[in-house]
């Protein structure tokens, strides 16, 4: 969604402006644009695509401005266009504005603005009426403007706002989208994430719902929605600029799929005592808390969601408690059964998804207690849970998830495991054996990227395909739906992940010798049904590709192609399964030649319902 940077100081406002934009492009846009002040006035460059147009377009326009905000867009009202692009202006030119979200009362306003004050239009956009209604209501203080001006305004917004009458100065507003202030020596920047700042500094002050920044040379000033100044500590990052970058390999995918062994590991360790027992500091689960319960949900979006469906397995499994899983977008409008008796997992890795906070804040205010698994420190989700798990990945800038999900995936299994040990569902063998799985998996994992080459080559010939079906059981079939989002999201080949007992009840009819089928038998209680649903589809014509673990010879003879993951017990299996299939989906789309890191139509964090 949306990537924000403004700078105020002594440098080159345009190089840093657009070098900051260029850490942001991970979140996805189609347009992009900067405002300067120039000569006392503002100066708007706007370009409907890749921010190499817009650079074009500046390389015209020489400058020496030191202050400035950009913008780059992902498209919601109003087509991707020049016009359209951000910053956006008033009628005379005096305020120029970026936005991030959505100005949900943008109609009503518009046509106050219409009636009221003349007001032409420009663009299809909700954000221009933010720049003609602060241009409206300005009275010589942009401060006490943007004050006034947010009391009519409703929905979801990361603000960036120049006016001319003030042009040393920078106003940064946020409510429900992630913005952050990056703190520097005579010279201050706002950004939507921190990779953005990190060239340049590695103190930051994340902004809470409500609160207006005013940002100059020297100062940064935060106000609360009563006006108040808010002291608030900076957070020191302790991660660098190289853990953003690409670092030799040729997709940021690529390389997060080889992070995801340390990604496992951190989160694990950060959880162990030195006996090797889960410690949850932090997080409140005594025995009582979880006799009390009556239920969990464990509610997210896309991949998260995925990873929520194996922490289903594993917590009813191991600790006995019922769970469902919810698509955040569903949960808060089917009046779900929640209590205080509740406990509500959310699962994030930007821990800003619109659908998940809203779900979240629907969960609470039904007396739900919220614990988070989360990846970014300090977002809005983190925030606003009553219990965080963070997952221990670091940056994930490609915007198709993987390490996110395995690190999600170990802090469901502890959660399972620290579950069933506290109301003793789990006999102590099991959970010493347990924790000695979880232990060997960053290792097991390394294995199963040393096959690389190997899986790059199955991928041959199924990038010509126009459908590709995964199936799987048990927990095969969590995980073939993370596969198959996967291989959709950056090939764009059309695939269905489908429970492989399903198939015969309607599916198997599309399945013929030009589908090939990935099957996925990792589990050994289930293995020999897996066997018999590869005969089904086989006796259909179709290519398949089998999975299983590597004592699990017979399925070289079903297949046409295999798959190995390593021996483990098969609750864990998931762990394993889904790096194979995170490589297949990778080379398919680079035989495809697609944009790998920044697939089409799709952001990184989407702030927006
Ligand atoms: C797919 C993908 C998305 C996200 C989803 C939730 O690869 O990345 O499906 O998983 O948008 O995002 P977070 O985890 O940030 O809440």
């Amino acid at each position: 969604m949306c990537g924000v940077m403004g700078y105020i100081g002594d440098e080159n406002a345009q190089d840093i402006i657009i070098e900051g934009l260029r850490k942001l492009e991970y979140r996805g846009y189609d347009s992009a644009g900067i405002v300067m002040v120039q000569d006392g006035k503002l100066v708007v460059h706007k370009k409907k695509g890749r921010l190499a147009n817009l650079e074009k377009e500046l390389e015209k326009h020489p400058n020496e401005s030191h202050i400035g905000i950009g913008h780059t867009r992902w498209a919601t009202h109003g087509a991707p266009s020049d016009v359209n692009a951000h910053p956006h202006t008033s009628m005379s030119g005096d305020v120029a504005l970026i936005h991030n979200g959505i100005i949900e009362n943008y109609l009503e306003i518009k046509e106050w603005l219409q009636r009221e004050h003349g007001s032409v239009f420009q663009s299809e956009t909700d954000t221009e009426v933010v720049a003609h209604l602060i241009s409206v209501l300005y009275n010589g203080d942009l401060l006490d403007t943007c004050f006034r001006a947010v009391e009519k305004m409703r929905g979801a917004y990361a603000l960036g706002i120049l006016h001319e009458n003030e042009p040393d100065k920078l106003i940064a507003i946020r409510k429900d989208s992630p913005l952050v202030i990056g703190l520097g020596e005579g010279s201050n920047y706002i950004a939507s994430d921190i990779p953005a700042l990190l060239k340049h500094t590695k103190d930051v002050l994340l902004i809470e719902n409500n609160e207006i920044v005013v940002i100059t040379k020297k100062s940064v000033t935060v106000y609360d929605g009563q006006r108040n100044v808010v002291e608030r500590a900076p957070y020191h990052v302790t991660w660098d600029a190289a853990t953003a970058e690409k670092e030799g390999y040729d997709h940021f995918m690529l390389k997060e799929i080889h992070e995801q062994p340390k990604g496992i590991r951190d989160t694990l360790v950060s959880r162990l005592d030195a006996q090797g027992n889960v410690k949850l500091d932090g997080i409140r689960l005594t025995k009582e808390d979880l006799e009390r319960l009556d239920r969990i949900y464990i509610v997210a979006c896309g991949t998260a969601y995925h990873a929520g469906l194996v922490g289903k397995y594993a917590i009813e499994r191991l600790a006995k408690i019922p769970v469902e899983v919810d698509v955040a977008s569903e949960f808060r409008y089917r009046d779900p059964f929640v209590s205080d008796r509740t406990l509500f997992i959310a699962v994030t890795q930007s821990g800003e998804t619109l659908d998940t906070l809203a779900a979240l804040r629907e969960a609470k205010n039904r007396g739900a207690r919220v614990l988070s698994v989360v990846n970014v420190v300090g977002s809005s989700i983190a925030r606003e849970s009553d219990d965080v798990f963070y997952t221990w990945a670091g940056p994930e800038i490609a915007v198709a998830s993987t390490k996110a999900y395995t690190t999600q995936l170990m802090c469901l299994y502890l959660l399972a495991i620290h579950m069933g040990r506290t109301l003793r569902t789990i006999s102590d063998e099991a959970y010493a054996l347990y924790i000695k799985e979880l232990t060997a998996m960053p290792d097991r994992i390394s294995g199963i990227l040393k096959q690389e080459n190997a899986i790059a080559a199955i991928a041959d010939g199924l990038h010509r395909k126009r459908d590709i079906f995964f199936i799987g059981r048990g927990l095969d079939s969590a995980v073939a739906y993370e596969g198959s989002l996967k291989l959709k999201e950056i090939s764009y080949i059309n695939s269905l992940a489908i429970a492989a007992g399903e198939l015969k009840h309607g599916t198997i009819a599309l399945i013929d010798d030009d589908v090939p089928v990935i099957a996925l038998a990792n589990q050994d209680a289930l293995f020999e049904k897996m066997l018999s649903n590869i005969q089904e589809v086989k006796a259909r014509g179709a290519r398949v590709i089998g999975m299983a673990k590597a004592h699990n010879k017979a399925i070289e003879q079903a297949a046409d192609q295999t798959l190995w993951i390593p021996d483990c017990e098969d609750i864990f299996t998931p762990l394993l399964s889904v790096v194979p299939l995170q490589i297949l989906a990778y080379y398919v789309a680079k035989l495809k030649g697609f944009d790998i890191d920044k697939p089409k139509n799709l952001a990184k964090s989407v702030t927006v319902e």
